[in-house]
């Protein structure tokens, strides 16, 4: 549980209409997720270690692609439908985003649905504090109480924040779709719970698709896909001190129409061994991983949804469908969801 409660907030110089709570996961707990995920059969990391500051700019520079459609397509969605979502709502609203990365959707909603407080929750600090300082600086209106957490672990707001105002969460670019099918259920389930009973989500989801379509966007031509994939060794080499060597292995990412996800990997070019330990921690526990020429590590699943599939996920997490809108190719969905 990320119990926002403990951790302490801190008005940034005078200005008060910013808050930042630091929830960020420890050191030891990220190398006890790499010793264990690089101990499986298939080896696997945990997708959120592709955002430290890096792997944030470069998820930035996927989101502009041309082969990367989700972004764009929200985007529009967002332009073309922010007033009608403006109006499901109650006038007095706090606005929560899960994965607020660079803030710059939100943009597009601030203004039509004017919240009393926005609350973005991000696992990169840095980038969520440069943000957050941003949006004050733009919206003098405005009260952001920003939360550096690991927000797919279940989230408990700090008693400060206790509000009888709707909460609106907003999850957007499909990240849903980074959970699979029964933990984007329990992570809803547990969305739910915050937002309390007149809450309401907002939610991108993407659709199945072609399947030519889908691997061109996690294979695109100038490689920003693989330097983001690769990057996630960078990170767990500056958090632990490793020496993991980004150019041992090279990107892969293929659709299984079976299980309607993208996979992506990251393919070992040659036998090697690997020591994980924190190398800034005496006696941290330390394990030597082998890898054989042509062994995968699995970084990241992206899960694609059917509009069926994806109301039948929230109707069992809890939510209801109120509204959602799609682009004329069928690619992309916004969700209007409310808490039943
Ligand atoms: C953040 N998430 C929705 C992206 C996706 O499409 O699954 C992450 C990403 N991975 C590779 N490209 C983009």
């Amino acid at each position: 549980m990320n119990d926002i409660q403990q951790q302490t907030s801190f008005d940034l110089s005078n200005r008060k209409r910013l808050r930042f709570y630091d929830n960020q996961p420890a050191a030891e707990d990220i190398l006890s997720e790499v010793i264990s995920g690089l101990s499986q059969n298939q080896k696997v990391l945990p997708a959120k270690l592709f955002y430290d500051h890096i792997g944030s700019k470069l998820f930035e520079a996927i989101t502009q692609l041309p082969e990367y459609y989700p972004t764009r397509i929200e985007i529009n969605l967002l332009r073309k439908h922010h007033k009608e979502i403006a109006d499901l709502l109650d006038n007095d609203v706090w606005l929560l985003e899960y994965g607020s990365g660079a803030s710059l959707k939100i943009r597009l909603l601030l203004q039509a649905i004017k919240p009393n407080c926005y609350v973005p929750m991000d696992i990169s600090k840095d980038f969520l504090l440069s943000s957050s300082e941003s949006l004050i600086d733009d919206y003098p209106w405005l009260n952001v109480y920003a939360a550096c957490v690991d927000y797919s672990q279940p989230v408990r707001l700090p008693a400060d924040m206790a509000t009888s105002a709707q909460k609106l969460g907003f999850f957007p670019g499909s990240s849903i779709g980074n959970f699979a099918p029964h933990e984007a259920q329990i992570f809803l389930q547990g969305v739910r719970k915050t937002l309390g009973k007149d809450g309401a989500m907002l939610i991108g989801v993407d659709l199945i698709k072609d399947t030519q379509v889908l691997e061109a966007a996690y294979n695109d031509c100038q490689g920003v896909t693989a330097a983001f994939n690769l990057n996630i060794l960078h990170n767990i080499n500056s958090v632990l001190g490793t020496q993991l060597n980004a150019d041992h292995f090279e990107h892969r990412a293929i659709y299984s129409e079976e299980k309607n996800r993208i996979e992506m990997h990251l393919v070992s070019l040659m036998d090697q061994i690997v020591n994980i330990s924190d190398a800034n921690v005496t006696d941290s526990p330390a394990k030597n991983i082998i890898l054989k020429a042509g062994e995968s590590i699995h970084t990241e699943n992206s899960y694609k949804y059917s509009k069926q599939s994806f109301t039948d996920l929230v109707e069992g997490a809890g939510f209801e469908v109120r509204e959602h809108w799609s682009d004329e190719k069928d690619y992309f969905s916004l969700f209007y969801l409310s808490c039943c």
